[in-house]
């Protein structure tokens, strides 16, 4: 499945302390907030809280960013596996809505609570909440035989 559509969810607004040497957007932040992106991304589709990254594909890096500008950041899964999702990555400025990164492949697994990945069982995109977990599944009491 990879029907190409990002959504674009959240925005950041460029901070001095986001920025590199030369003064422009610092790659390291960015890589932060798409990691934290994915993770909620993966959490909401997953019903887990227990996802954690696995692998990404190269980024490539398309444009810089200054101070002060608005970015914004999208996601979709493009495929589900058994324990995993796939997931692509666009940032764009907000302003000039010009490409500043991409991510072809972020994988994510779905972890059991002995921490090894566990089958999720989805095989489709939602766009609602309606997998969102009520609690963290390490909190959650044991089940009951
Ligand atoms: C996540 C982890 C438990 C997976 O263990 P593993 O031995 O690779 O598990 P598996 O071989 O069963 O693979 C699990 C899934 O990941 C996928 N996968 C494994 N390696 C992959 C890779 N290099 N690229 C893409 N997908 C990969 C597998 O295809 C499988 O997906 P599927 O079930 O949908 O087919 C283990 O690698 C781990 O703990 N890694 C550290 C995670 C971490 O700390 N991340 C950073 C902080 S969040």
């Amino acid at each position: 499945m990879n029907n190409g559509d990002i959504t674009f969810h959240t925005r950041k607004w460029v901070r001095p302390e986001d920025l590199n040497a030369n003064g422009t957007l610092f790659g390291g932040s960015l890589l932060r907030w798409i990691d934290e992106e994915a993770a909620i991304y993966a959490i909401v589709q997953l019903g887990n809280g227990m996802a954690v990254t696995k692998y990404m594909s190269e980024i490539n890096f398309v444009s810089s960013a200054q101070q002060g500008d608005l970015i914004e950041m999208g996601l979709t899964a493009t495929h589900f596996g058994r324990t995993s999702l796939t997931m692509r990555a666009e940032v764009r400025n907000m302003f000039t809505r010009q490409s500043i990164l991409t991510i072809e492949k972020i994988v994510f697994v779905n972890l059991g609570v002995d921490g090894l990945p566990a089958p999720h069982g989805y095989t489709e995109i939602t766009y609602d909440r309606d997998r969102v977990p009520s609690q963290h599944l390490d909190r959650m009491p044991p089940p009951q035989h």
